[in-house]
């Protein structure tokens, strides 16, 4: 793994953009997308550019079950809103989180990946050291699934929802699986509550009991990283 170190949020969208337009000028047309807060500086970056995404792709890791583009919390809002409106793709992917048999969507979703294989996957991760909404205990070569998520994650998740009870119970997830059929990797993570989920992602074993240490079998692998979130390496 390569780990860059950097000041803070918005020199880490920075970085990951700058790896971002290397990659798109050696011909990646494919990218692999993550909500939440961490890739919020990213996309400003990727918004603010001239850079045409017209010819790309993006494959986005997961979405809650009941929630559709239309509600505000759903993470097919968020991409829009954050990145889609503003830079026009050629295609958007993202779990359809109101399919009515969440199984054949599953396997819908695995297929769109394997027709668009990811150049680069952008990733964050969780403070248990999820990355998509893969929780500990899921098979390092799980495939698309759905989810239950933990109640740290709901926690972690609630500031987006009136109230904790409205957070979607469930989830649509690639797995650790799909995820790394990506050719390359970026994973950022700010702020100190992440430290011990990165503490373990680079020098734990690779188990189940932390999803990104999964990331040490990969081969093309960059950590973006603030001072506190490197703090406990
Ligand atoms: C989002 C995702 C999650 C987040 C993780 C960190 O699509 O798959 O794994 O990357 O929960 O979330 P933030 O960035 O909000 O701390």
């Amino acid at each position: 793994m390569e780990i860059i170190k950097v000041a803070n949020a918005e020199e880490g969208g920075k970085k990951t953009f700058e790896l971002i337009k290397e990659g798109m000028s050696n011909g990646a047309k494919v990218l692999g997308l993550a909500t939440g807060s961490t890739p919020e500086t990213l996309y400003k970056e990727m918004t603010a550019s001239d850079l045409d995404f017209s010819e790309m792709t993006s494959v986005n890791l997961d979405e809650y079950v009941g929630l559709g583009g239309e509600d505000d919390q759903s993470y097919r809002y968020f991409m829009n809103d954050q990145l889609f409106n503003k830079k026009p793709f050629k295609n958007t992917y993202v779990p359809n989180g109101k399919a009515e048999d969440l199984a054949a969507e599953c396997k819908h979703y695995e297929g769109i990946i394997d027709d668009n294989p990811i150049d680069i996957q952008i990733l964050g991760i969780g403070q248990n050291g999820h990355i998509g909404f893969n929780e500990p205990g899921t098979p390092l070569d799980s495939l698309t699934h759905v989810v239950e998520l933990t109640e740290s994650t709901i926690n972690a998740n609630k500031r987006n929802f009136e109230k904790v009870e409205d957070v979607p119970t469930r989830a649509v997830s690639m797995g650790i699986g799909s995820i790394m059929k990506g050719k390359k990797m970026i994973l950022m993570a700010y702020g100190s509550a992440k430290a011990d989920a990165i503490k373990g992602m680079i020098d734990g074993p690779v188990s189940v009991d932390l999803p990104a240490s999964a990331l040490q079998n990969h081969s093309d692998v960059v950590v973006i990283i603030d001072e506190e979130a490197a703090s406990k390496l």
